[in-house]
């Protein structure tokens, strides 16, 4: 079993390597899947790029959100406390959604962790690279600004992928910080500094990796706190539902209430001292839906046989706060902050979304237009001249009506910027 494990560890590192070296041979960032290696040419022209931000969809702008409000800092001492002025208020964001190639979390499933590897790290180079696809016409532009730093905005992508995006930048010789959510979540966990049991709602893929338990564990250990129980569970069907995926066609409460249970469940089954208290978003979906899994864990609190399981008021960890405040520090650590008086190069956001290339030989599309299903998690890594997907601008129209709501709803400084 060991030496599957390692084999499988051993051909996925060789396929970031394959990309890695992909990217190496072409420069001039003008083929698919490549970066222009000269954008970065000195500290000055890094600073005045924007900063990137990436997820499987539309979930990662709950990250963004805090990103454009967030006010934790004092923006000329650097200490933290407010000041009134949002920390990021100078600096501009590029937001992309893979959302042609989402669920991540269900590519471990059905044993393609490979290929969502390489998914994680071409959208890595996406946002560094200058390449997108225009709205309509099929061939590429090459005027998208690179970025100073990758936000990984989603917790799947996190823990598959933020090592090879790591590996990846080193190996180009890159000066670009690269900030996942898992982490921050697990430092939200210590920060709220709550009793009880903790559970975990994720994707299926973030749970099989155990990133989160065993980043929590390391977080509460190291800062001398015990460990609390703690359990899992991951939903195939939640973020695809909030996506508006027309696949789940139940509504985002009732899967809610679906995971809650079987979450509470699997809390019962190991005989817990303390009732669950903490609830960790562990997929950057969630926090749209926190409203809906918050009423389920109180509508089941009020079944006899999960009463003192549940705790009467829960603590919700949603991991993007963290990530921002560690956005900040890194960003002031490596002097990449834009100073008093300059701007970026970009005068506001942009946003780009994945959609299927239909013109591509050998693409396979379901009835309403999207990746068919089988198609979408039976591919292999390794073919950088095939390109099924483009990236191109995300506008409100693109979004199915039920996410677009959300959006507007709960993250009014995201539907600002996409609206403009
Ligand atoms: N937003 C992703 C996350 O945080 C999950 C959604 C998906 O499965 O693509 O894990």
């Amino acid at each position: 079993m060991k030496t599957i494990t390692t084999l499988i560890l051993l051909a996925t590192a060789a396929q970031a390597a394959d990309l890695i070296d992909h990217v190496r041979s072409h420069p001039d960032g003008k083929a698919a899947f490549t970066v222009d290696t000269t954008a970065w040419s000195d500290a000055d022209a890094t600073r005045h790029l924007p900063i990137g931000v990436f997820d499987s969809g539309i979930g990662g702008l709950t990250v963004l959100e805090a990103l454009l409000t967030m006010d934790a800092f004092d923006n000329n001492t650097l200490q933290p406390g407010a000041d009134g002025v949002p920390d990021f208020a100078q600096e501009r964001f590029i937001y992309f959604g893979d959302q042609a190639n989402m669920p991540y979390g269900n590519y471990s499933a059905v044993q393609r962790t490979d290929y969502l590897k390489e998914l994680i790290l071409k959208d890595a180079i996406f946002l560094l690279g200058r390449r997108a696809w225009p709205a309509e016409g099929d061939t590429p532009h090459y005027d998208k600004p690179p970025v100073k730093a990758i936000v990984i905005a989603c917790n799947t992508a996190t823990a598959y992928g933020l090592e090879d995006v790591r590996k990846a930048v080193a190996a180009w010789g890159l000066p670009v910080i690269v900030v996942g959510v898992v982490e921050a979540g697990a430092r939200g966990v210590l920060e709220s500094n709550s009793d009880g049991g903790i559970g975990i709602l994720a994707t299926v893929g973030t749970c099989a990796s155990k990133v989160y338990p065993r980043t929590i564990s390391t977080t509460l250990g190291r800062a001398g706190h015990s460990v609390p129980l703690i359990v899992q569970q991951g939903s195939t069907t939640l973020a695809g539902a909030i996506e508006g995926d027309t696949a789940f066609p139940e509504s985002v409460s009732s899967y809610a209430l679906k995971e809650a249970r079987a979450l509470t469940a699997a809390y019962s089954a190991a005989k817990p001292r303390q009732p669950l208290q903490t609830i960790v978003l562990g997929c950057t979906h969630f926090p749209l839906a926190q409203d809906e899994i918050d009423t389920a864990f109180a509508a089941l609190r009020k079944e006899d046989a999960y009463h003192d399981l549940i705790a009467e008021h829960r603590t919700f960890v949603n991991p993007a706060q963290s990530t921002a405040r560690e956005l900040f520090q890194e960003l002031a650590r490596a002097k990449l902050r834009l100073k008093p008086g300059e701007s970026c190069v970009m005068e506001r956001g942009l946003f780009y979304l994945s959609v299927p290339h239909v013109e591509e030989v050998g693409i396979q599309l379901s009835g309403d237009g999207s990746l068919d299903k089988d198609y979408k998690y039976s591919r292999s890594p390794g073919h950088f001249d095939f390109e099924d997907t483009k990236n191109i601008p995300l506008t409100p129209a693109l979004m199915p009506p039920a996410s677009a709501r959300l959006v507007k709803e709960r993250l009014p400084a995201v539907w600002k910027g996409l609206k403009k």
